[in-house]
This record gives C-alpha cells, structure tokens and sequence, in this order.
C-alpha cells in the first residue's frame, strides 16, 4: 500500500514538472505586449480597410447597380439608395472609434468633407508628403494629450469615376476650381491612428 502511495505520487511530481517544463518552454505564448511592432500593425489594418472598401465598391455598388438597377448616392436616405463606399467607410471609421482612441479616416487637402482635412501640424506634414512620393508617410504624433503611431497611405484615382465624381462634385467645383485630378493621382490618404503608451 505504502509502495504504491509513492508511486502514485512520483507520478504526480512528475507531471507537475512535465506541465511546468511545457508551460515555460513550450509553445510561444501570446504576450500581452508589443504582440507586434505598431507599423506592422498599422499594415495589416490598412489591407483590411482597402480590401472592404474596395469589395463594397465591386459586389455591393456596382452589381446592384448593373443586376437591380440600385445606385449609390451620396444623397441615400433621401434617394432610398446605397450610400457612396467613401461615405461606408466614414461611417466604420466613426463607429469603430466611439471607444477609446484609436481612430482611422480618409483624409485630403482636397476633401469634399471639411472634417476630413490634414488636421495636425503632423498630418498636413505627412499629407504633402505621400502627394508627393506617391508613398505611405508614418511616424508619432501626439494629438489631444494622447500619444499615436500615425501613417498615411496614398489613396489613389484608381478609376475614371474616382475622377469623374470628385471633379464634377459641386462642393469641389466651388473649393478647388482649378484642382482637376487625373486617374492615377493620389486623391489624399487612408489615415491610421494607433494609440501609444507613453
Ligand atoms: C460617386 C461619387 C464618388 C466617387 C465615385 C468617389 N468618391 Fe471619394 N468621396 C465622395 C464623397 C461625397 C466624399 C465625402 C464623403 C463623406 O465623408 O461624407 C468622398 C471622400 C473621399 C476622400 C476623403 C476626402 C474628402 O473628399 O472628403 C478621398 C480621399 C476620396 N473620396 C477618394 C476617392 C477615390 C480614390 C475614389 C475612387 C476609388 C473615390 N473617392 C470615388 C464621392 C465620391
């Protein structure tokens, strides 16, 4: 009986060694820090961001419009149809950003939505940056108090009706007159906010 009391707890020691061996030097654990390095992060935000507005834009706005004759509007309360992919994406934007401050949006000197001007000395820095680059802008700003990994992404005319809507949009026609964009311009940016711990 004696015997078999040791062996049942030798068993026990050794298993509780196993798992102590496992947990600290087995598989890699998710740490509640620094996961991943805040531009990574900021990328892989960016691609989700560009893949639903882009997919929202193909088989959403454009199918509807050709299979059901159902268009999008900036107007799509009123018209009773599919708000503009600019306007969806706003609307994520404000959504996703009511807790905490995290915070993304469009963004141009150019923009049709005053509140989607180049706000902060840093984003009107990295704003005339990418327009001239071509290029994604990043760095750290710090904006009402809170410190943020900030980057703009080049949001270009990829389209003729990127173009061709912007330039005839009333609200451009009276700001911008002599702003006419080409396809392949960048039209502004996609702006990540990712906030810092100081
Ligand atoms: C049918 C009209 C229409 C089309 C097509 C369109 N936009 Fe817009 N875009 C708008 C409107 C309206 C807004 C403002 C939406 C809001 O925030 O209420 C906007 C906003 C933007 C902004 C943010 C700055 C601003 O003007 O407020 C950028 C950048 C932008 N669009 C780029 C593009 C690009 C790039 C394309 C093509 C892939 C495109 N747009 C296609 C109408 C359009």
């Amino acid at each position: 009986m004696k015997v078999a009391l040791k062996i049942v707890s030798l068993i026990a020691v050794a298993l509780s060694v196993c798992w102590l061996v496992i947990a600290c030097s087995g598989e890699p654990k998710v740490s509640q820090t620094a996961l991943f390095s805040p531009d990574l992060m900021a990328d892989y935000i960016y691609r989700i961001l560009k893949s639903e507005r882009e997919i929202y834009g193909k088989y959403v706005v454009q199918r509807l419009s050709e299979t059901h004759s159902i268009q999008s509007s900036e107007n799509w309360e009123r018209d009773n149809a599919l708000p503009l992919p600019a306007q969806v994406f706003r609307m994520g934007a404000e959504l996703s950003s009511q807790k905490g401050s995290f915070n993304y949006g469009l963004i141009s000197p150019w923009n049709l939505n005053e509140n989607q001007a180049p706000k902060t000395e840093f984003e009107q820095k990295a704003m005339a940056t990418v327009l001239e680059t071509k290029l994604l802008y990043k760095g750290y700003q710090t904006k009402d108090g809170q410190k943020y990994f900030s980057v703009i992404y080049p949001d270009k005319a990829v389209t003729q009706a990127c173009v061709d809507c912007h330039n005839n949009h009333p609200v451009h026609k009276q700001r911008y007159p002599d702003k006419v964009f080409q396809v392949g311009d960048v039209m502004g940016g996609i702006l990540i906010n990712l906030p810092i711990e100081e």
